[in-house]
C-alpha cells in the first residue's frame, strides 16, 4: 500500500541521517523541506522530496495537502495512562487552599488512586485507560512510556503492568512499560518504610522481571516519598533483571536524585522543576536524557523545569505530558509543546525537536521514531491549514490537527 502526500506547506523534523537526539544549541534547528511531497509505504516512510522534484510513481491513494504541514508524532516519554477512577475532588480542595502535600499526607494523592485501582476490575481498567489512550493518539501521540505505581500490591501492580502490555498488544502505536512500584510508601507500610522497600524489591521487582511486564524500572525519589539510598538499592537490583531506569527526580526538592540516575546510567531523569548547578554539570558527559513535564507545573501551580539553564548548558531535553489523575489529568502534548514557549522560554524549534525525537530517545525509540527519515515508521501528524508551524504553539488550546497516521494507518 503507497500513500502518497504531495503540495505539503512543510515537511517538518527532516533528518536524512539517523540521529538519536538533539542537544544543546542544535535544538534551534529544525530541519525542513517547503512545498513537499512525502510517500508511505504500509507502515514505513519511503520518501520524501520538495515538489520540484515530482515523484514519478504508480500509488494506491494520493492526499493533496495544501496549506497543511506534516510532521512526526508526538513521542511521549512519560505518563500514567493506566489509573482507575479520578481525583477532581483532590483538585477542589487544592482551590479552596489545601496544598498537594497537604492532601497526600491525609491519605489522598498517589494512595488515593492506589485504593481505586486496587478496587477496580482489570477489565475496567483496561476499558478507562484504553479511552484515554485513543484520546491522545487522536491529539498527535505515536509512541507513549506508560508506568505502573498507582497499585502499590504485588496484585495491582501486576495488574497495572497487565493492562499496559494488553494496551500495546491492541493498538498500533509503541508503548514501553515502566514498573513503579516505589511511587509512595503504603499506608500500612508509614511507620516501617524499609519493609515497603524489601516487598517492591524482592517481592514483585523479580515477578515483573520474570513475566517480562516492564521494560523500565522508575521511583520516586523526594522527600516524603523514597530516598536517594532506597533509589541506589532498587535501580542496582533492577539491573540484574535488565530494567533500565527513567526516574522521577526533583519535582519539589533537589535531594541528588539526578545524581542516583546519572550514576545507574538512567536513560532519563524526569521532572526537574528544582534544579541546582550541580545537577546540570552531573548531566553533562553522561547519555542521560532530561524530561520536562510542563503540564504538571501548570496543573500544580509549581516552577516550570529550567529548559533555558539545561539546553544553554548543551543538554538535550524532552518533554512529556506525565498524564496522571492527581498532578497532570491531561495527555494533551500539543498543550505541552506550547507551554514549553509560553513558559519556558523555548523556541518552537527547540520544543519541537524535544517533543519528537528527543522523547524518542526517552523511550530507546529513535532509530525507529521522532523524525521524518527513511525507513522509519509513518508515525505522523498533518496539520490544518495552518500560517507557519509556529502557529501550533502560539494558537494554545486550539485543536490544529487535522489527521494522525500511525504506522502508515488513519488513526
Ligand atoms: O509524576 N510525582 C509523582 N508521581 C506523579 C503524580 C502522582 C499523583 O499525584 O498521582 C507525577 O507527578
Ligand atoms: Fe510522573
Amino acid at each position: 500500500m503507497k500513500l502518497l502526500f504531495s503540495n505539503i506547506k512543510e515537511l517538518l523534523q527532516v533528518r536524512e541521517e539517523k540521529i538519536l537526539k538533539v542537544s544543546g544549541t542544535d535544538m534551534k534547528e529544525l530541519p525542513s523541506i517547503k512545498n513537499a511531497w512525502l510517500l508511505i509505504e504500509d507502515d514505513r516512510i519511503e520518501a520524501y522530496d520538495s515538489m520540484d522534484n515530482p515523484p514519478d510513481i504508480e500509488v494506491n491513494e494520493k492526499i493533496d495537502a495544501s496549506g497543511k504541514i506534516i510532521l512526526p508524532s508526538w513521542c511521549d516519554s512519560h505518563t500514567h495512562i493506566v489509573y482507575a477512577g479520578n481525583r477532581e475532588q483532590e483538585f477542589a480542595d487544592r482551590i479552596n487552599g489545601l496544598s498537594y502535600e497537604e492532601i497526600a499526607n491525609r491519605g489522598g494523592g498517589i494512595l488515593n488512586s492506589a485504593k481505586t485501582l486496587q478496587e477496580t476490575p482489570e477489565e475496567e481498567v483496561y476499558k478507562q485507560s484504553a479511552k484515554r489512550l485513543e484520546e491522545v493518539m487522536k491529539l498527535g501521540t505515536g509512541a507513549v512510556e506508560i508506568k505502573s505505581g498507582y497499585g502499590l500490591t504485588e496484585e495491582a501492580e501486576l495488574k497495572m503492568l497487565r493492562v499496559i502490555k494488553k494496551l500495546r498488544e491492541n493498538y498500533e502505536l509503541p508503548v514501553k512499560a515502566t514498573f513503579l512500584g516505589a511511587h509512595a510508601i503504603p499506608k500500612d507500610y508509614k511507620e516501617r518504610p524499609q519493609e515497603y522497600m524489601d516487598l517492591v524489591i524482592n517481592e514483585i521487582l523479580p515477578k515483573v522481571a520474570e513475566q517480562e511486564l516492564a521494560e523500565y524500572i522508575d521511583i520516586f525519589c523526594e522527600k516524603g516519598y523514597f530516598t536517594v539510598e532506597d533509589t541506589h538499592k532498587l535501580l542496582s537490583a533492577a539491573k540484574e533483571y535488565g530494567l533500565k531506569p527513567k526516574i522521577h527526580v526533583n519535582q519539589f526538592n533537589a535531594i541528588g536524585g539526578v545524581k542516583a540516575g546519572v550514576e545507574h546510567n538512567a536513560l532519563s531523569v524526569d521532572h526537574l522543576e528544582v534544579m541546582n548547578d550541580e545537577d546540570i554539570e552531573i548531566l553533562k558527559n553522561s547519555d542521560t536524557m532530561p524530561v520536562a513535564l510542563p503540564s504538571c507545573s501548570l496543573f500544580l501551580s509549581i516552577p516550570y523545569t529550567p529548559a533555558r539553564k539545561i539546553m544553554d548548558a548543551g543538554l538535550p531535553l524532552a518533554l512529556a505530558t506525565d498524564f496522571n489523575p492527581g498532578s497532570t489529568p491531561s495527555g494533551n502534548m500539543n498543550l505541552v509543546v506550547s507551554l514549553a514557549c509560553i513558559k519556558m522560554k523555548m523556541t518552537p524549534e527547540e520544543a519541537i525537536n524535544a517533543a519528537t525525537i528527543n522523547g524518542a530517545y526517552a523511550m530507546e525509540l529513535s532509530e525507529s521514531h521522532g523524525s521524518i527519515t527513511k525507513g522509519k515508521k509513518a508515525n505522523l501528524i498533518v496539520t490544518k491549514e495552518i500560517p507557519s508551524y509556529t502557529f501550533l504553539p502560539y494558537a494554545f488550546g486550539t485543536n490544529s490537527i487535522d489527521s494522525v497516521y500511525v504506522n502508515g494507518k488513519l488513526v
